[in-house]
């Protein structure tokens, strides 16, 4: 094994993929062929985690390998709010992170994003200025069609200038058809391809927006799935894993190359029907119970990864950047914290470490997890106006005292649960009971040690401003000129209502 040449590959679902979503998972209609086929080739990962139920702070997370609260990507607009980088957010990855593609650029490897990005899109903040080599894809959700009056369409990027705007360019229709999720198949290949023609050692971080609303898939995924649209859109980027492992197995580097297949928050249980399914676990996406933050993860390296095995780790995907350099050989950053493990002894061994698991919203740390064990500082949903309004992150999921409407502060007395025993955290453990007493000091103890060492970064999301959305991307002005005026700066606070 020539670690030195190993290609990492990541590929990370669009937001609104949950856990349960995977045949592997227990998904009833059991849909997903490859990616379970992935899985009985490689290793499964039932306890993995993104490190934020929303899909920015969860993506700067994955790329610096530290919490969003380190790396800015946060609000303090408010107590405990998920903030993202919509068109008009002014702020996005600072300079001083150590983005992954920059480290495994040191080991000659050769980065590329297909997908959305999401830490910003003003210039400054694009993915060839933080260490990416190629980049297709788009700054921001695939959201729209917009006006180009009031808001622009969102740019398709391909490297460093625009090539064109959804909608607009790159199509998606009212019934859900569009061909985006194949455009970013053939990518993913040639790419793969291409470096191994060239004997590169590669990254490739493929960030399809498929499963997140509007939901889309190509006609011949269209009204094939069980489960309506939302299925449809994981048929087609299952059989897009497929694809790209099949391309791997062709160019016989597949004994080559680690691919972990993730997502970046919990399914978007407010979408209903239109959202993923999180399994047994409570609530979803911008929630800090299970099933905003447990992601579906599979690690696939044939030889290297046995086949057919379950990693009962407790991981990250903050990991991915510290396992990603560790196999590269690249020395990791000392001058700052990284939240993130190794998991070269999980993924070669199979042996587990205890770490323990922080779970925030915003700028407040809400839960801690170590073991089997979770304690719940914080409990909160969303606000009682926001879900009069009809938005239910816990559909038939209200559990007194734990699902609450207002942000509750329990951290004199924190909400216990094993969720070993108790997946779906409906059964608080009594204060007054011996495994209370016991569990609870020690989770208490985490919280403080993580304490001491934590900086707040500058948060990056707090100011927002028409001025800066994507009126003029760079290259707009080429082939089909699609420059717009937008109106002059005036910077405000964002609001997060979540
Ligand atoms: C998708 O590609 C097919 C084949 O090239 C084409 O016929 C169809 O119009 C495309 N659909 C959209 C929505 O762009």
């Amino acid at each position: 094994m020539s670690l030195k040449y190993v290609n990492v590959k990541f590929k990370v679902s669009r937001k609104q993929m949950g856990w349960g979503d995977l045949g592997v998972f227990g998904e009833p209609n059991k849909e997903t062929p490859y990616l379970d086929q992935m899985a009985a080739e490689g290793m499964l990962f039932p306890d993995f985690y993104s490190a934020n139920p929303l899909c920015s702070p969860s993506r700067a997370a994955l790329l610096t390998g530290r919490l969003p609260i380190r790396n800015g990507f946060y609000t303090t607009n408010g107590h405990a709010r998920n903030a993202y980088t919509p068109q008009n957010i002014v702020g996005g990855i600072p300079d001083e992170e150590i983005l992954l593609p920059e480290l495994l650029q040191k080991a000659g490897y050769k980065s590329k994003l297909v997908g959305k990005w999401h830490l910003g899109h003003q210039a400054k903040y694009l993915p060839l200025k933080h260490g990416f080599d190629e980049w297709f894809g788009a700054p921001n959700c695939h959201f729209g069609p917009y006006d180009n009056v009031h808001t622009p369409n969102i740019p398709v990027y391909r490297n460093e200038e625009m090539a064109g705007r959804y909608y607009q360019d790159f199509k998606i229709e009212k019934n859900g058809e569009s061909n985006l999720t194949q455009l970013y198949t053939q990518e993913a290949v040639e790419f793969i391809t291409r470096m191994h023609n060239k004997s590169k050692p590669f990254f490739l971080y493929w960030a399809v927006d498929a499963t997140h609303e509007p939901l889309y898939a190509s006609k011949p995924f269209l009204g094939t799935s069980n489960r309506g649209l939302y299925g449809d859109v994981v048929r087609e980027l299952d059989s897009a894993v497929g694809k790209i492992l099949a391309s791997l197995r062709s160019l016989k580097i597949d004994n080559n190359t680690l691919v972990f297949f993730s997502s970046d928050n919990g399914g978007a249980t407010y979408a209903k029907q239109h959202g993923g399914s999180n399994g047994p676990f409570l609530c979803g996406k911008e929630t800090t119970f299970e099933g905003g933050m447990r992601e579906p993860t599979i690690a696939w390296w044939p030889g290297h990864i046995k086949k057919g095995q379950v990693s009962h780790q407790v991981g990250s995907l903050m990991d991915l950047y510290t396992t990603f350099v560790d196999f590269a050989e690249v020395a990791m950053p000392t001058d700052r914290v990284i939240d993130g493990i190794s998991l070269r002894a999980s993924l070669l061994n199979n042996t587990n470490v205890q770490r323990p698991l922080f779970y925030y919203r915003g700028n407040q740390i809400m839960a801690v997890r170590k073991g089997s064990y979770k304690a719940h500082l914080w409990t909160w949903t969303n606000s009682i106006e926001e879900f009069k309004k009809g938005t239910n992150f816990c559909p038939g999921q209200d559990i007194a005292g734990v699902t609450t409407h207002n942000q509750t502060d329990h951290t004199s007395k924190p909400l216990l649960f094993h969720i070993g025993r108790d997946p779906g955290e409906k059964y608080p453990i009594s204060p007054n009971t011996p495994e209370y007493k016991k569990e609870m000091p020690l989770l208490m103890k985490e919280i403080q040690n993580h304490m001491v060492l934590l900086v707040p970064a500058t948060p990056q999301l707090n100011m927002c401003d028409e001025g800066v959305m994507n009126w003029a991307p760079a290259g707009c002005n080429k082939g089909q000129n699609k420059c717009y005026k937008g109106p002059p700066s005036k910077p405000y606070n964002c609001t997060w209502p979540h």
